[in-house]
């Protein structure tokens, strides 16, 4: 879809790959059959940023991979662990926020006007604290058992074993397990099962709550002739369609590397 000049232009120009995700890149390249499933440069800050900019507390991601993309977002979410119990960067008396760091002001610096939560006018029930919900987390399932020790390494490498959970198995089996309202869902599995993870994480999303799926262009494929699609091209297609069509939903197909959906519950 973009040039070969222009990707390469857009990442010299993009923050750097933080070291850590530049070895798992790099490792994951050496190791793996088909590397390229991996987020890479541009959508792993893409998502990290994505992550900064809403400030979730719970992520499911669905596709773990070597982790590139659940290292990306964790890297993202706010209040650490190193947090916990303490006020929030924003409110803490004479310290600059990270949003004051970049010249904006921050959540804590807008005190006073309504949140997000507020502003349709109607009253929401009170959110919990991160801490009152024990810190930030985002939970990552992965069919594959032969990643796991990889994934472990990398998450550890990076620092944040407090933050992600890593789950092995079926999706569809471990997602009902999992008790939790998800500000953020990242769906990048098998794509025939697309429109499945959707119907299932979408009630047990807090309105408001966004959902990213991966690959929604697939290689072009989805503006090619029905008749001769495949079964992942038709799931892709079928799920493209459903959310454009569900009134629950806003949507927004970003034209980034392989197609990206963008969904926020409303
Ligand atoms: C495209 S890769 C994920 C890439 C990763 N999110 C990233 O950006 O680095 C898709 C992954 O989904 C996993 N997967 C496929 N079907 C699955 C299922 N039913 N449940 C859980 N994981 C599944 C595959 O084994 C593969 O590792």
């Amino acid at each position: 879809m973009m040039s070969d000049l222009l990707l390469a232009y857009s990442e010299a120009h993009t923050t750097p790959e933080p070291p850590v995700l530049a070895g798992l890149n790099r490792e994951t390249h050496l190791s793996q059959v088909y590397p390229q499933m991996l987020s890479g440069h541009l959508q792993g800050a893409l998502l990290r940023m994505f992550c900064q900019m809403i400030r979730p507390e719970r992520v499911l991601e669905i596709g773990t991979f070597t982790g590139y993309s659940a290292i990306a977002m964790g890297l993202g979410m706010t209040s650490p662990p190193a947090f916990a119990g303490m006020p929030s960067p924003g409110t803490l008396a004479g310290m600059p926020s990270p949003g004051a760091l970049a010249g904006m002001p921050s959540p804590g610096a807008l005190a006073g006007m309504p949140s997000p939560r507020t502003l349709a006018g109607m009253p929401s029930p009170p959110t919990p604290l991160p801490q009152e919900r024990g810190g930030v987390l985002l939970h990552t399932v992965e069919v594959n058992r032969e990643l796991e020790d990889g994934i472990r390494k990398f998450i550890h490498e990076a620092g944040l074993e407090d933050r992600i959970v890593l789950h092995i198995g079926e999706a569809l089996e471990i997602i009902p397990l999992l008790n939790e309202v998800w500000d953020l869902v990242f769906i990048d599995a098998d794509k025939p099962n697309y429109l499945n993870y959707y119907n299932m994480v979408l009630p047990l999303i807090r309105p408001g709550g966004f959902i990213i799926a991966d690959n929604v262009l697939w290689d072009g494929k989805v503006t090619g002739d029905p008749a001769k699609m495949d079964k992942d091209t038709r799931g892709i297609v079928e799920f493209n369609k459903f959310v454009h069509q569900d009134e629950r939903v806003e949507n927004l197909i970003l034209p980034v590397r392989d197609g990206l959906m963008v969904i926020r519950k409303i």
